[in-house]
């Protein structure tokens, strides 16, 4: 009888075999590509085999996949997992890292101090936040605020791409390195990717810092107006009014 693999399997030993072929030093396999396929809206399975029960329709439905979700770690640290908040339909959407202490506590996405300046950006952009969609990469917060792993993030990205896939934003603005690393799968620290767009699969990507990132720097006002320079260009590609502001 033929063995057979579910997707998810095959792709879980597709996926070790080539990183074992990488770390034993063969160099040229198109490893970018299966990552990046691991993205693509229309993957269904993540490496451990999550959304499996068919693709989901719906928010609804990405959400009841998730579950109580024990694919990694952050489960057991977490409080509340947080899916992310906002307009089913936004043509604008906002992804950050991860969820911190307050989200956790409350189940809902950017509602600490990060939260407050990105609300200070989505209003001073002229919209308000319920016209937007807002979600992480990883729905769990990370202990200690410490930097996502790999797999957490691979575990998690797939429902990410789900969200993606359901809303059908016009334009995505990534916050912060892991969330662009990760929708446009390069290496490049924010400082290199903002300020200019990049595609997921056909969707504008603009980087910009994120609030926390403002939050811990902010004496440099510079900062701020490199992230307001980077909504101009959101919000002139999405065909909207820009707000004037007044550089002192
Ligand atoms: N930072 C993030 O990246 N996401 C949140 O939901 C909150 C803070």
């Amino acid at each position: 009888m033929p063995h057979r693999l579910t997707p998810s399997a095959m792709y879980a030993s597709l996926h070790s075999y080539l990183d074992e072929l990488v770390e034993s030093g063969v160099e040229g396999l198109p490893l970018a590509d299966l990552e990046l396929k691991a993205l693509a809206p229309q993957a269904l399975d993540g490496a451990d085999g999550a959304c499996q029960e068919g693709t989901p329709q719906t928010l609804a439905e990405i959400r009841t996949q998730l579950g109580d979700c024990q694919r990694c770690d952050l489960a057991a640290t977490r409080t509340k997992l947080v899916f992310g908040a906002g307009n089913p339909q936004a043509r604008l959407m906002f992804v950050g890292e991860a969820p911190g202490g307050d989200e956790d506590r409350r189940g809902e996405p950017f509602v600490g101090e990060a939260g407050a300046i990105l609300n200070r950006i989505i209003g001073a952009m002229g919209l308000k936040r319920e016209q937007v969609y807002i979600c992480s990469v990883l729905k769990c917060r990370l202990p200690a605020n410490r930097h996502p792993h790999r797999d957490e993030i691979e575990r998690c990205v797939p429902f990410l791409t789900q969200q993606i896939r359901v809303i059908g934003p016009e334009l995505i603005v990534a916050l912060g390195t892991i969330a662009a690393q990760t929708l446009l799968q390069s290496k490049e620290p924010i400082s290199q990717l903002r300020g200019q767009f990049h595609s997921y699969h056909g969707i504008p990507v603009m980087p910009t810092f994120h609030p926390s990132f403002l939050l811990h720097h902010h004496e440099n006002k510079g900062l701020f107006w490199e992230v307001w320079d980077d909504m101009v260009q959101v919000l002139t590609r999405l065909n909207l009014p820009v707000p004037e502001k007044k550089r002192k």
